[in-house]
């Protein structure tokens, strides 16, 4: 049995799971999407760079796509799970998952508490609901990551700003009630419909991101039965077998912010030693006996 990590970096996570899957004898090999070539001609071929056939038939492919390489990940996804081929977290779960606005409302209808949240593509769409919100309001790419141009407006001048240079950059602008968490949120990892870790993330002092990649200190955390079962139907609901849900709570109220289908966790690990490269390697194993 082989397993593809399908991602453009060797990053720390997935040099974690290449080891891990070697350590099992399990072969692996780094695909990144932007390298191959595909032809339709009667049926389905992936090639290399080099002209040579990539996936043999007993590969599991293993998404570890990151946003800079979204399309062509997504697209290799979807070539891979037409041809037949096991893939882990699904085509489906990376564009739903990366995408911020489609994920609320695939929780919300899986009655998944999320914020109150709005969508516009101009300026004077949006100023239309900033008095339902009400200030704070944050403003976050409908498509990003590690806190990256998520800001908070805490009045008129600030909101026109903001959302100004999110259509700019983005065509549109998500916006969302902001939670009073106070600087900590929940980061869950469930793998294969089961939690396996789970840490708080607390801000660092005066900052309200929560982001590790922003100086969030993990801290090593046990989920009651709501929480588990909030993560697990989480992931469910953008069908990821793999997912890293965050989750902050004000005055005793969940709300999910993110589902994310390609999680980091170095974080995670340095809160829990709990290694989740082990649990995806065995659950892609499992997987691959069915
Ligand atoms: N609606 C919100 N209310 C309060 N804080 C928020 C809200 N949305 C995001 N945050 C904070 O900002 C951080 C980054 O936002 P998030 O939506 O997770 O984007 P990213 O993908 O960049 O991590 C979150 O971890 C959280 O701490
Ligand atoms: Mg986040």
């Amino acid at each position: 049995m082989e397993i593809a990590i399908i991602a453009s970096k060797r990053n720390f996570e997935n040099k974690l799971i290449a080891k891990e899957a070697e350590k099992r004898g399990l072969n692996v090999k780094y695909v990144n999407p932007r390298s191959v070539r595909v032809l339709v001609d009667g049926d389905i071929k992936i090639y290399d760079r080099f002209g040579r056939e990539i996936f043999d038939e007993n590969v599991i492919a293993l998404s570890r796509v990151e946003r800079r390489v979204l399309w062509e990940g997504f697209t290799l996804l979807l070539t891979l799970e037409k041809i037949g081929y096991k893939v882990i977290n699904s085509a489906y779960s990376l564009l739903i998952g990366q995408n911020k606005f489609l994920t609320m409302i695939h929780l919300l209808r899986e009655g998944i508490p999320v914020p109150m949240s709005y969508l516009s593509f101009s300026l004077s769409g949006a100023l239309k609901f900033i008095h339902q919100m009400g200030y704070p309001i944050v403003l976050k790419p409908i498509i990003g990551g590690k806190g990256k141009d998520v800001m908070r407006a805490d009045c008129r001048k600030e909101f026109v700003k903001a959302a100004k240079y999110h259509l700019d950059k983005m065509n549109c602008v998500l916006m969302q009630r902001f939670i009073r968490h106070g600087g900590r949120d929940i980061r869950i990892l469930v793998v294969g419909g089961e939690v396996i870790a789970a840490m708080y993330r607390v801000a660092a002092s005066g900052q309200w991101k929560t982001n590790i990649t922003l100086g969030g200190k993990p801290i090593p955390f046990k989920p009651d039965d709501e929480l588990t079962e909030i993560a697990i139907r989480s992931a469910e609901a953008i069908k990821a077998e793999i997912a890293g849900v965050d989750i902050a709570e004000e005055n005793g109220q969940m709300y999910v912010f993110e589902v994310n289908p390609t999680p980091l966790f170095r974080g995670l690990i340095e809160a829990t030693k709990v290694n989740p490269a082990k649990y995806i390697i065995e659950y892609a194993m499992e997987m691959a006996r069915k």
